[in-house]
C-alpha cells in the first residue's frame, strides 16, 4: 500500500475519515490544560480536521501549526474557524517539513503512516523539535499488530523502542480518559527530545 499525497487527497475527497472523532481528543485536551505558556510553538502534523487546534486558538494559543499532505482537512478548518491564521495551515509533507517547535501534538498520526518509516517518524520528530521540546499524544495499539492499514496499529512494546535514545520518556501509559471506542487501546505518550 503506497498511502502517498492522493491516497490521503482521495480519502478526503470520498470522506472515507471514519478515524474523526469530531472534537478534540479529551487526553490531549486535559494535557492542554496544564500547558500555561500561550505563546509556545506547536506543531499538529497528520492533523485531519484539527479540532485540537480549534480548540487551543479558542483558548488563545497564538503558535499553533496545521499540517496535512491532504488540502481538503486545512479548508475545513478554514471554514470552520475563519480566524484561524492562514499561515499557519500547512499543506506540506511531514517529512519534508522544517521549522522548529517546543510541543508536538500526536493524534492518529503515527499509525496512519507506514510501519517501516516508524523510526524515521521519531528521528523527523526529534529534528522539529527545540532541544527540552516535547511530543505530547495518543498512540492506538492492540495486543495484535494489524499490518493490513492504514491504520496500521501495533503493540505498545512496538511503539515506543523508537523513541528510546532520542526522547526522554516521561510518560506512556494507558490514557485513563479516552472515548469510549478507544478506551483500553490508547496510549498517552509524553516524551522529551534529548540534546544530541
Ligand atoms: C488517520 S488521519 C488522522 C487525522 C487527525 N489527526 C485525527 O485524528 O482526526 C491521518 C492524517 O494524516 C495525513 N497524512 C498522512 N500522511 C501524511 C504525511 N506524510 N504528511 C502529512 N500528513 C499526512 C492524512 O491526510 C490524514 O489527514
Amino acid at each position: 500500500m503506497n498511502a502517498n499525497k492522493e491516497f490521503w487527497e482521495s480519502m478526503w475527497t470520498e470522506g472515507r475519515t471514519n478515524w474523526d472523532i469530531g472534537y478534540a481528543a479529551p487526553p490531549i485536551d486535559e494535557y492542554m490544560k496544564t500547558v500555561t505558556d500561550k505563546n509556545i510553538r506547536i506543531l499538529i502534523p497528520g492533523a485531519g480536521n484539527a479540532y485540537e487546534a480549534e480548540h487551543l486558538h479558542k483558548e488563545g494559543f497564538q503558535n499553533v501549526y496545521v499540517l496535512d499532505i491532504a488540502a481538503k482537512p486545512l479548508d475545513n478548518l478554514k471554514k470552520r474557524v475563519p480566524d484561524f491564521p492562514g499561515e499557519h495551515l500547512l499543506n506540506e509533507d511531514f517529512f519534508s517539513h522544517n521549522e522548529h517547535y517546543d510541543l508536538i501534538i500526536e493524534q492518529t498520526f503515527f499509525i496512519a503512516i507506514d510501519p517501516k518509516r516508524r523510526g524515521e517518524y521519531a528521528k523527523k520528530i526529534h529534528e522539529l523539535l527545540k532541544p527540552g521540546g516535547k511530543l505530547v499524544g495518543l498512540l492506538i495499539f492492540d495486543t495484535e499488530p494489524y499490518p493490513d492499514g492504514p491504520p496500521f496499529i501495533e503493540t505498545k512494546e512496538e511503539y515506543i523502542r523508537h523513541f528510546d535514545g532520542l526522547f526522554e520518556i516521561k510518560k506512556y501509559e494507558v490514557a485513563h480518559n479516552s472515548i469510549k471506542p478507544r478506551a483500553g487501546r490508547e496510549m498517552f505518550i509524553e516524551v522529551i527530545r534529548l540534546k544530541s
